[in-house]
């Protein structure tokens, strides 16, 4: 989110002129013709700051059938859809849950699961629905440019008794998505997936795989164009129907220690966490880097941190990587293990590039 100085008309400008280019042509369109619409922009400054960010807005529209169309079309269903839009808003955030960051650290916890030598014991801070809790049944491919290794769900991906979820309906196992990367440097590949025998998350306002509401709204935050999205994030929901994790509500600081006491203790423990920190504030971070530095003395936690280059949180609190070019960094997130830079992160997975 931008400084709070930025005005309305200058956040839709900013976003269709940077964030959403790439992704969305759509959006935007939308967005720059909104920025240019004082009309709208008056109705969308009667709401709270935080919630006139352009994302939150269009996904709104989208959520309740806005299609893909000419602005005018689009316009035509913000004035009929108004109060609608108005209520979502107001009633939702931005949550998007990608599934596609577990390919980002899944190297990390199979080395941890190794050097452990025992099983893993997940928690997610900032979890959305929870998706990222699964890094042991999906499917990757990882591409170094010169050959691609693939991993798959096998033994260590059955569904197991007493790992910390819900017990879900019975149904038969889903087809995994398959979560591909780009790959530089060493990265530690393994061999297989890692096992994890329980797992759980915290989060302000935890979705639920198993409400159609809260699944819709999952697929609205996707951008229109992107519809390779769309279908993994529809197939990590079927994967993770089948045994809903356990999702507690609440403030990531004031939840973490009690959860992380519910953790069985011959579990090697990981607290992790993407795109999160960003919503926390400086105090809230420093709490929360505490928090860690106490489950690591007195649990042998370990902790992954995977966040854009604003927030990240170093062993030493800084938030700058001093061996590193600025540049390299822009626009993606940095992987830290234990406060320890290991890797750049595309913010949706996407590549992995291994310091
Ligand atoms: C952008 S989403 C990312 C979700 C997930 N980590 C992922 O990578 O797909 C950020 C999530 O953090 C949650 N969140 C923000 N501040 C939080 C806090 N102080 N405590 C718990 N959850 C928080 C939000 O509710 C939201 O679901």
């Amino acid at each position: 989110m931008p400084a709070a100085a930025l005005g309305t008309a200058e956040w839709y400008r900013h976003f269709g002129t940077v964030d959403a280019p790439g992704s969305s042509p759509c959006y935007a369109g939308w967005s720059l013709h909104i920025a240019d619409d004082p009309e709208l922009i008056a109705r969308i400054d009667r709401w709270p700051y935080n919630k006139r960010q352009p994302l939150l807005m269009l996904a709104a529209a989208r959520f309740l059938g806005a299609k893909v169309s000419p602005y005018p079309e689009f316009r035509a269903f913000l004035d009929d859809h108004w109060a609608e839009v108005s209520r979502t808003v107001m009633s939702r955030a931005t949550q998007t849950n990608e599934v596609g960051r577990c390919a980002a650290l899944l190297p990390s916890l199979a080395a941890i699961a190794a050097a452990e030598g025992r099983p893993l014991a997940l928690i997610e801070v900032g979890a959305s629905a929870g998706l990222a809790l699964f890094p042991d049944r999906y499917s990757y491919e990882f591409d170094d440019g010169a050959s691609v290794t693939r991993l798959d769900p096998g033994a260590s991906g059955e569904l197991q008794a007493g790992s910390g979820g819900r017990p879900g309906p019975p149904v038969h196992r889903p087809e995994p998505p398959v979560l591909r990367c780009r790959t530089a440097g060493p990265v530690p590949l393994p061999d297989s997936l890692p096992s994890v025998v329980w797992r759980a998350g915290i989060d302000l306002n935890p979705l639920d795989v198993l409400n159609p509401d809260d699944v819709a709204w999952l697929e609205a935050l996707i951008w229109p164009e992107q519809e390779f999205r769309r279908e993994r994030l529809r197939r990590a929901i079927a994967v993770a129907r089948q045994e809903p994790p356990l999702l507690v509500a609440g403030d990531l600081n004031e939840q973490l220690l009690s959860l992380a006491g519910q953790a069985p203790p011959d579990a090697a423990l990981v607290v992790f966490h993407s795109a999160v920190m960003g919503y926390v504030s400086a105090d809230g971070r420093a709490r929360f880097r505490a928090i860690m530095q106490s489950l690591a003395r007195d649990r042998g936690c370990h902790w992954l941190s995977n966040e854009g280059e604003t927030v990240i949180i170093q062993e030493d609190g800084s938030v700058v990587v001093p061996e590193m070019d600025p540049a390299r960094l822009r626009g993606n997130f940095l992987l830290l293990h234990n406060g320890q830079p290991v890797a750049i992160t595309g913010p949706h997975g996407q590549s992995l590039d291994w310091l």
